[in-house]
């Protein structure tokens, strides 16, 4: 079992809702602990650079408009398998294959506004963490 930090972002949709304890608790209850948190209006350039491996796809400029339209939460967990694990408690980014229980299959059925973000793997759980969040901010 490894013991794993990874990258969580509540998107807009999440923060107008009032969703943010309803989501934030879900990881809390799994069972990860939460080592960094914050609310922010995501910078123009940190989105770009979060998003980078989308750029040229059709929906990447909306994502972008999107992400930088209102203020986000940026969470780092830490736990065993973290990064799985957060993305399971997510649900499927397609909104048709989000299994009930999971965050986007119990409140949303849009693909882009699909309310939370979790990074895919190691490496860009690091490389995300780092533009979220400086070292000194995770406790
Ligand atoms: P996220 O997990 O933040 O990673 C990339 C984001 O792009 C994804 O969630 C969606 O919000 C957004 N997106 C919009 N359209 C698509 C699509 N067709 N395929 C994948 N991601 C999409």
């Amino acid at each position: 079992m490894e013991v794993e930090q990874t990258l969580i972002l509540v998107k807009p949709d999440g923060v107008q809702r009032g969703l943010i304890g309803e989501i934030i608790s879900r990881y809390e209850r799994k069972g990860l602990k939460l080592i960094g948190l914050k609310l922010l209006q995501f910078p123009l350039t940190k989105a770009e650079e979060l998003y980078v491996v989308h750029k040229g796809q059709p929906f990447y400029h909306r994502l972008i408009e999107f992400m930088t339209s209102k203020p986000i939460v940026a969470i780092a967990i830490e736990g065993p398998n973290a990064i799985k694990l957060a993305r399971l408690i997510n649900g499927a980014t397609d909104p048709l294959e989000s299994a009930p229980g999971s965050i986007r299959g119990d409140y949303s059925t849009d693909i882009t506004r699909n309310l939370v973000h979790a990074s895919d793997c190691l490496e860009n759980a690091k490389r995300e963490l780092a533009i979220l969040f400086s070292p000194e901010e995770l406790c």
